[in-house]
């Protein structure tokens, strides 16, 4: 039986700061930020926009050929959660108006907990056939003002089908993964933004791909040369360089600059443009894999490798499907990212220092545009939420 995507789209802020601007303003060498960091643009989520708003509006896009009521299960990966306690899910479930009869829970583990979601939804399709599971992967990224990391950030979400009549991809079952107790990235609860020791995590990344890698390689006996392409997890894209290169060195392939180019640079022009979507940041790199490659990928197979800080990594492999260009959001996906407003520094500040209310006291948000759907107020510690 195949199981894997049978619909998958994004949805990302419709504000963007161009980080030439923000060089400018930090006096940092623009081409720092876009040939070092390999980053060219971040969304930037306005007031009102949060991570249920923007999954909500990924997932209204992937449901468009679906039956709703198929969807058996809901799962909502992010690190930048608004509820210690209910599942974002739940909201989304209801402003899509998915069934009650329903499963729907979030899953943590930085940015790995979407692979954990498709993963686990494989197999329990595996099992029951004809259950069709939503995974939606949201985040907001947020580091300090004029930290390293804050021309890393971004904002969107990915939301994907997974059924046994997948349509773009198919998941195979066996996958390598490794998992270490480290501090390279985290976000104690009582802090907006995170905490990051960059350099550290860069290294700490390529342990956890040599590992996947290995064991991976180990259970299935399948190399490097059996890829037609490579999408990694993208904290930025030239994370994607270091991966390859160092993917390529531990399985003693001398690498060219063209097989470089043809294996990963597809897979970068997206997450170029919109920044660091944590969880759904891997997922991010497949669509622009698939969406600007101009080659025909059918019965290509694709190595997926999905990093979350602290740490899990975890490499996989999907086949893309024959007729899978028929089933891709194309030209929504080119036209959100086209439309976007772009802001000045001083209203990309505007956005970041927005505070929400914590005190229980009846907050109305300012109107901007957030898609579909978009929160509008915040009254006695809840979030309400309206579709447009
Ligand atoms: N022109 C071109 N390139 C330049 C440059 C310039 N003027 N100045 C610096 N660079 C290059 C550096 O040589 C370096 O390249 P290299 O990686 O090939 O060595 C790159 O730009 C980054 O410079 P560096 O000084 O190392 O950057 P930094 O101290 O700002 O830190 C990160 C970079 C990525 C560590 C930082 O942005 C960060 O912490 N990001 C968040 C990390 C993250 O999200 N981790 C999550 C888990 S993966």
């Amino acid at each position: 039986m195949n199981i894997g995507i049978e619909s998958l789209s994004f949805f990302t802020s419709r504000y963007v700061l161009d980080l030439r601007t923000m060089a400018k303003a930090r006096g940092v060498d623009a081409e720092k930020v876009v040939n070092g960091i390999g980053q060219e643009k971040m969304s930037v989520p306005p007031p009102g926009e949060d991570v249920i708003t923007l999954a909500a509006n990924a997932g209204h896009q992937a449901l468009a050929s679906i039956d709703t009521d198929s969807i058996e299960m809901v799962m909502f990966a992010t690190e930048s959660a608004t509820d210690q306690s209910k599942a974002g899910g739940i909201y989304v479930h209801n402003l899509l108006k998915l069934k009650p009869y329903c499963r729907v829970i979030e899953l943590k583990q930085a940015c790995y907990s979407g692979t954990a979601g498709l993963l686990l939804a494989r197999d329990m399709i595996q099992q029951h056939p004809e259950r069709k599971v939503l995974i939606l992967m949201s985040d907001i990224a947020r580091y300090g003002l004029n930290s390293a990391g804050e021309i890393t950030q971004g904002a969107g979400a990915i939301a994907m089908v997974v059924s046994s009549q997948p349509k773009i991809m198919t998941i195979e079952p066996d996958s390598g993964y490794y998992t270490q107790d480290v501090m390279d990235f985290w976000r104690p609860n009582y802090r907006d933004e995170a905490l990051v020791d960059g350099k550290y995590s860069v290294r700490i990344y390529l342990k956890a791909l040599t590992e996947s890698w290995n064991l991976y390689h180990q259970r299935t006996r399948i190399g490097f040369e059996q890829f037609a392409r490579f999408c990694y997890h993208l904290p930025f894209s030239r994370m994607a360089e270091k991966a390859h290169k160092h993917l390529a060195k531990i399985n003693h392939i001398d690498l060219s600059e063209n097989e470089l180019a043809t294996h990963i640079n597809d897979g970068l022009i997206y997450n170029r443009e919109i920044g660091n979507i944590y969880t759904g940041s891997l997922y991010l790199s497949l669509i622009s894999m698939l969406e600007n490659n101009p080659q025909d990928m059918s019965n290509q197979k694709v190595s997926l490798f999905s990093y979350g800080s602290g740490c899990v990594g975890e490499l996989f492999a999907g086949q893309v499907l024959p007729g899978y260009r028929n089933y891709l959001n194309s030209d929504l996906h080119q036209s959100l990212l086209e439309s976007r407003k772009e802001l000045s520094y001083p209203e990309y500040s505007d956005f970041y220092n927005f505070a929400y209310a914590e005190d229980g006291t009846t907050q109305t948000m300012p109107s901007f545009d957030t898609g579909c759907y978009r929160l509008s107020q915040i009254k006695d510690h809840k979030r309400i939420y309206e579709m447009l």
